[in-house]
């Protein structure tokens, strides 16, 4: 359930941009902050409007993504303020269609609903906003919800693979800017009725440098790769996100994860999971109607050993990619 965004802005003006965001709903609410939609204006001189401003707002036609952030709690946590930084440099510099984009920063301070009068210092990225559901969605109830059983099979495997090739295409040219995103999973995809995507949550996303190994274990522990768990050797950058595609690409076809494991009371047994990951041979539910070119390329990309893994620059050549 979606918390409201506690701080109450009607509209907020950025002068270096001349536009000012009007709130319009809550999209999501986070460990480190909130994610509204809000409408953009622009402030235009009216003479008629005597004895106010003097201005009006202007409609621009143009939809924003507010990520709004509890400036305190951020910079008093050393990961939250480093996600924060993160997403700000990389989605302001990426041009993609696939990878969302930011246009600018702020520090303000915002009224907190919860205790009206109390000030709070927020930090917010002006993101692009894009319509449509998180891929999670879709693998639930939407069109690739009937799974690949029996009459639904054809149908399901097309959908899944129009939009994993944008994903792949969409993180192969983060790759190609020496970006990993370290935490691609389907809450971090939307996508519209077109099956055009949008990547998110760009918070874990890091610069590599090709043969530098890092050990940091982020991202989702379900998408983990078994080198991102095991810290003793580390890892470069492209494989994880290719091994977090697999699985993505797994739970697209199966409805389920590749590794899993409940406690007797129901509740996910993380320990048993990274266990999975580190030992278990990769196993395909019985029942289910996919193609060998499907199982082959889930198989390469989640391929225990980082150097044979298909990368998502050479996945988007895979034959099952290039199937229409
Ligand atoms: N630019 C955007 N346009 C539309 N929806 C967005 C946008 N950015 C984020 N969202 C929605 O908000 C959710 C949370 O944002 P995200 O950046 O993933 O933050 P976190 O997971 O850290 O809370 C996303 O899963 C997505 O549903
Ligand atoms: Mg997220």
């Amino acid at each position: 359930m979606n918390r409201k965004c506690p701080f109450v802005f009607h509209a907020l003006e950025v002068l270096e941009t001349n536009t000012v965001y009007v709130y319009d709903r809550t999209i999501s609410s986070g460990t480190y902050g909130w994610v509204v939609l809000c409408k953009g204006y622009s402030r235009v001189r009216n003479p008629n409007r005597a004895g106010s401003s003097g201005y009006s707002l202007k409609p621009i036609g143009k939809t924003f993504a507010l990520k709004i952030v509890d400036a305190n709690k951020i910079l008093s946590d050393p990961v939250a303020s480093r996600r924060f930084n993160n997403e700000c440099e990389i989605t302001g510099h990426i041009n993609h269609p696939g990878v969302i984009r930011s246009f600018t920063q702020m520090a303000t301070s915002l009224e907190s609903t919860e205790k009206p009068g109390t000030q709070h210092d927020v930090l917010i990225l002006v993101m692009e906003f894009f319509e449509g559901p998180e891929l999670l969605a879709l693998i639930k109830d939407g069109p690739l919800g009937r799974g690949l059983s029996r009459d639904g099979a054809p149908e399901t495997e097309r959908a899944a693979r129009i939009i994993f090739r944008r994903i792949c295409r969409a993180v192969a040219h983060l790759h190609s800017k020496f970006i990993i995103h370290r935490d691609i999973k389907a809450e971090n995809v939307l996508v519209d009725d077109d099956f055009n995507i949008k990547i998110v949550d760009l918070g874990y996303g890091k610069k590599f440098t090709p043969g530098v190994r890092h050990t940091s274990p982020l991202g989702t522990l379900f998408y983990a790769s078994p080198e991102v768990l095991d810290t003793k050797n580390g890892y470069v950058g492209p494989e994880v996100d290719a091994w977090s595609l697999g699985v993505l690409l797994y739970c697209m076809l199966f409805r389920t994860f590749p590794f899993y494991a409940e406690k007797a009371d129901r509740e996910i047994d993380e320990v048993a999971v990274a266990s999975k990951i580190r030992r278990d041979r990769l196993r395909f539910p019985t029942g289910f109607c996919v193609s060998s070119e499907a199982i082959d390329m889930i198989s390469s990309l989640l391929d225990r050993n980082p150097g044979n893994r298909l990368l998502p620059a050479d996945a988007v050549n895979h034959p099952w990619l290039k199937r229409y």
